[in-house]
């Protein structure tokens, strides 16, 4: 993406004025993405190191945390029977109105972008090059849905029916563009949110629905359209709340198992998930070899490789396996990123979101049969929550490494003498979320689109960092749960309602 300067009104906010500066990306239909902050320009790193001076000590949604908190039944009751409320009033009223909301949301998120990049460093671990483009997300997400929901009352022959209450539960892994996007849909789409933010990103979770009450409240509507709920008990008062069958919609982005265990609370619950990722990219020898490694190195290890979309392997074709170089490279790349703390300017890779522990734990310690590390992870101090990136080189195609979703700064090497045999080892996964393949060849980037199987290809690009409009995100096979379309893509709202054939000819 292309990239502002941040410091074209003093201080951290910008006006939306700025944002639709010459420099954001434009597309043909007229709609803009938010561009993020070019890091290049010593003003933007100096804003940047006031907003991580700040981070330590941040308290940013604290007291919406705490004024949230629910630890009975009988409390999910009323949100639930308030909900259902509030979701006829909003539902009601014409699309444009709805869009209008979410308009000034996006205008409040970019307004707000330090604030979130605070809340973000200071609660779920994000540097700020990784907060960045979550915030200008956000703000995608929101016009993007606005443009789309205005379309929604202007279909000939039919007629949305918006559903009453979504529940959103987004992940920890990027707590505001997931959230924002997700609760953002729902309203568009005209139903009530009940918002259950991520135990690990709660402050991150209540500032986001904090600038969307603020939004519904300065057009005149109830805030409570859109409600945080903390959940003291997330087992029993999760289930409390989402097998009522009052709920229409569940929006989840989080691992496979949670939304076969949301199923398992209610059998018809109409689920729209986004789910695990085993993600893979393809090293060709008619590759672009140091475009591949700078790609490669972004998407295994930003944000320390938390990312459903992360690559977690690459998979090295005939002469790539053997190329010293490559090799030479890949390590220098991966052993210089500098690890630490978000709020030190100079970190790279920030912490994982919990001290290592299990599988994650193994990915970082144990090797599989035949395996070795090309540079072996190392844990920095007691937290258990800094660890320097990992290569595990020698994987073998259907070992327990290759199959296996680790959620961390592990990257695995698998080495194949062909394309065809690269996509079987790419397919051989049960995700299909990102994939990527770097080749500088038509052909072989002609063959290996029309076989992989998983919903986000990128040739000769990263595998992470999906653009609203651009790069609608969702999964295939297991990174994908619930008859959902793509987010950030035109038909994500057609499935949050339903919809009835008009009485006159369309
Ligand atoms: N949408 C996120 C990405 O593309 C998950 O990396």
């Amino acid at each position: 993406a292309l990239m502002a300067n941040r410091d074209l009104v003093p201080g951290p906010a910008r006006t939306q004025d700025q944002s639709k500066a010459s420099n954001s990306l434009v597309s043909t239909d007229g709609f803009h993405n938010e561009p993020d902050t070019d890091p290049a320009l010593p003003a933007n790193r100096a804003w940047g190191r006031k907003i991580l001076s700040r981070a330590t000590g941040s308290k940013f949604g604290t007291d919406e945390v705490t004024q949230a908190t629910i630890s009975n039944e009988a409390t999910i009751e009323k949100v639930l029977a308030r909900g259902v409320e509030l979701g006829k009033t909003w539902g009601a009223l014409p699309a444009e109105e709805r869009a209008n909301v979410l308009d000034r949301v996006g205008q409040l998120i970019t307004e707000h972008r330090a604030e979130l990049l605070e809340v973000m460093a200071s609660e779920a671990g994000k540097t700020l090059d990784q907060g960045d483009p979550e915030v200008s997300e956000a703000a995608d997400f929101a016009h993007y849905y606005a443009e789309r929901a205005r379309e929604l009352d202007s279909v000939p022959g039919a007629e949305f029916v918006p559903s009453n209450l979504t529940v959103v539960t987004p992940p920890w892994n990027f707590p505001v563009a997931i959230p924002a996007g997700s609760a953002l849909s729902a309203l568009a789409a005209g139903s009530a949110v009940i918002f259950k933010p991520a135990p690990q990103a709660n402050r991150c979770g209540a500032v986001v629905v904090g600038l969307i009450r603020r939004a519904l409240q300065e057009a005149g509507h109830d805030p409570d359209i859109a409600r945080l709920v903390v959940l003291s008990d997330e087992q029993r008062l999760g289930e409390r709340l989402i097998a009522d069958s009052r709920v229409d919609r569940v929006i989840l982005t989080g691992a496979f198992e949670t939304a076969e265990l949301f199923r398992s609370f209610r059998k018809d619950l109409p689920v729209l998930a986004e789910t695990s990722g085993k993600n893979a990219l393809i090293v060709t020898p008619s590759a672009d070899l140091d475009l591949a490694v700078k790609d490669l190195v972004a998407s295994a290890f930003g944000h320390a490789g938390q990312k459903c979309s992360a690559a977690s392997l690459v998979i090295l074709v005939g002469s790539v396996g053997k190329s010293e170089r490559f090799q030479r490279q890949l390590v220098d790349a991966v052993s210089s990123l500098v690890v630490g703390l978000p709020r030190q300017a100079t970190t790279q890779m920030g912490p994982v979101i919990e001290p290592a522990q299990g599988k994650l734990l193994d990915g970082l310690t144990k090797l599989g049969p035949g395996e070795s590390w090309l540079v072996e992870p190392k844990k920095l101090d007691e937290s258990g929550r800094l660890w320097t990136p990992g290569v595990r080189d020698n994987v073998k195609p259907g070992s327990e490494y290759h199959l296996t979703e680790y959620f961390g700064p592990i990257l695995g090497i698998i080495r194949v003498k062909t394309l065809a045999e690269a996509v079987r080892v790419q397919n051989q996964v049960e995700y299909g979320l990102t994939a990527g393949l770097h080749s500088l060849n038509m052909d072989e980037q002609r063959y290996w689109v029309e076989r992989v199987q998983a919903g986000n290809l990128y040739i000769n690009r990263g595998i992470t960092g999906a653009i609203v409009r651009r790069q609608p995100f969702g999964g295939w096979k297991r990174s994908a749960v619930g008859a959902g379309t793509k987010a950030g893509g035109p038909n994500y709202l057609i499935g949050l309602g339903s919809w009835k054939k008009s009485k006159y000819r369309g």
